[in-house]
């Protein structure tokens, strides 16, 4: 089977990598690890003529498209009116992740719990619809409905928070078109997590849940990154609990879009947050996260490639063994991070420990010489017979990663109050 990866990022590598184990992978662009496991060719993910291009030169089965701009911008239409069997949902589909007012919409009629909402483009009604739910005893997270690179959100705990972040997104437009609708939605109390599954059509097949830590610093404090790291199983999780998830929180959304017309074919990501035992949905995404996959692919065995293939084609979706116990993946960054940065420092990897994998996500090849290249630059993901396990594996691989500037967070995995109190599932 011959498979094209779009993208470049930690995730691509991951999925490169495990696809690797059953297929010849190719990619674009990739990046220097995708390289070492694929042949890469210099197309950019934005780039649509040379994508469909690039696919009648290489003629895969399948094209996987990993980051979500691509979809949003239609390629996954682009390249199956060519013919072309692709891993990602149409554009119209995708909107489930463009446009946070939209999917609320969806989550309502398909009757999937979710946070009280309204949406607004006028900032005054949107101040008054805070001021309401403050005075009801309720806080509000204020979000830009349309892609702000994961910096949309923010969770007001006072009026005057939520007043001065619909002043930024709706009057100031810091997020440019992005945030011309915000979506206020009563914000929750509880913990997260992420249930990705593959969808073929209406049919579903739920992946190991995993949970990420998206804050800089230890104990979930400083501010938003791309991601840290991420765990997979997670042990504060009942099987109860991810089984209502998929059949309140996944299933109904893509019978709901079905029965629309709109076909999905890709990953939906949810997130989720359990609040007084109910698993609610915080928002979808419309492809594999980042740095969860990185967690998720080490636990797969057999079938995945084909599973893709079957989902690019509509079929029903094969069997994929789930082998490992636990993985962890712990996010080495650049110093500053998610500040300003500096790049181009040369880049030491020393022999891993057994069961280490280490996927990059900001590198470069530089006259032959591997050097960082971005905030984020690799992700060492690790496995073994518990979280504990993999955990210690994950960082003694990580102190094998040199670079100028280098840090990671040390709480990845770590077993947080009230985690080791419930039973481990997937
Ligand atoms: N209703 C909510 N209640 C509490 N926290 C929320 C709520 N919505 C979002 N958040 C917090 O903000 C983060 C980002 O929100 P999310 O909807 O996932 O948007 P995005 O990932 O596009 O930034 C969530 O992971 C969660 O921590
Ligand atoms: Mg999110």
């Amino acid at each position: 089977m011959r498979v094209l990866v779009v993208g470049g990022g930690g995730r691509e590598h991951a999925l490169a990598w495990k696809l690797s184990q059953e297929a010849e992978v190719f990619s674009a662009p990739g990046n220097p690890g995708i390289a070492q496991i694929a042949e890469t060719f210099p197309v950019r993910a934005d780039n649509e003529e040379g994508m469909v291009a690039l696919c009648e030169q290489i003629a895969p089965e399948v094209v996987l498209v990993g980051p979500e701009n691509p979809l949003l911008a239609g390629l996954g239409d682009r390249l199956r009116a060519r013919g072309v069997s692709v891993f990602g949902p149409s554009a119209a589909a995708a909107a489930l992740e463009g446009s946070k007012a939209w999917a609320k919409e969806q989550m309502l009629v398909a009757g999937v719990p979710t946070a009280h909402h309204q949406s607004f483009r006028d900032f005054d009604a949107a101040v008054a619809y805070a001021a309401s739910r403050f005075d009801g005893g309720r806080q509000v997270a204020v979000k830009a409905s349309g892609a702000a690179l994961g910096k949309g959100v923010v969770v007001a705990q006072t009026h005057e928070e939520a007043r001065d972040a619909l002043e930024a997104m709706l009057v100031d437009r810091e997020h440019g078109e992005a945030g011309a609708t915000v979506v206020v939605e009563d914000a929750l109390v509880g913990r997260e997590f992420s249930l990705l599954a593959l969808v073929s059509e209406t049919e579903v097949r739920c992946l190991p849940v995993a949970q990420d830590y998206k804050r800089a610093l230890d104990g979930d404090h400083g501010p938003n990154t791309g991601g840290m790291g991420s765990v997979s199983p997670v042990s504060w999780l009942t099987e109860d609990l991810v089984a209502r998830a998929e059949r309140e929180v996944i299933v109904p959304i893509v019978r709901h879009l079905a029965a629309q017309g709109l076909d999905y074919r890709g990953c939906l990501f949810a997130g989720l947050l359990v609040e007084d035992g109910t698993p609610y949905c915080l928002e979808y995404n419309v492809r594999f996260g980042d740095p969860e996959t990185q967690s998720i692919v080490r636990r797969l065995g057999p079938g995945f490639a084909q599973a893709i293939l079957d989902v690019a084609e509509g079929r029903p979706i094969g069997a994929i063994e789930v082998t490992r116990d636990a993985a962890v993946s712990v996010v080495v960054a650049s110093g500053g991070y998610p500040g300003t940065i500096e790049t181009g420092f040369p880049i030491d990897i020393g022999p891993m420990p057994e069961g280490v994998e280490i996927f990059h996500a900001g590198t470069a090849s530089l006259d032959g010489c591997l050097v960082t290249a971005g905030g984020r630059v690799f992700a060492v993901s690790a496995v073994g017979s518990t979280v504990a396990d993999a955990r210690e594996r994950a960082y003694a691989g990580g102190a094998q990663v040199g670079f100028a500037g280098a840090w990671c967070r040390r709480d990845i995995g770590a077993c947080t109050k009230g985690q080791s109190a419930s039973r481990q599932t997937d």
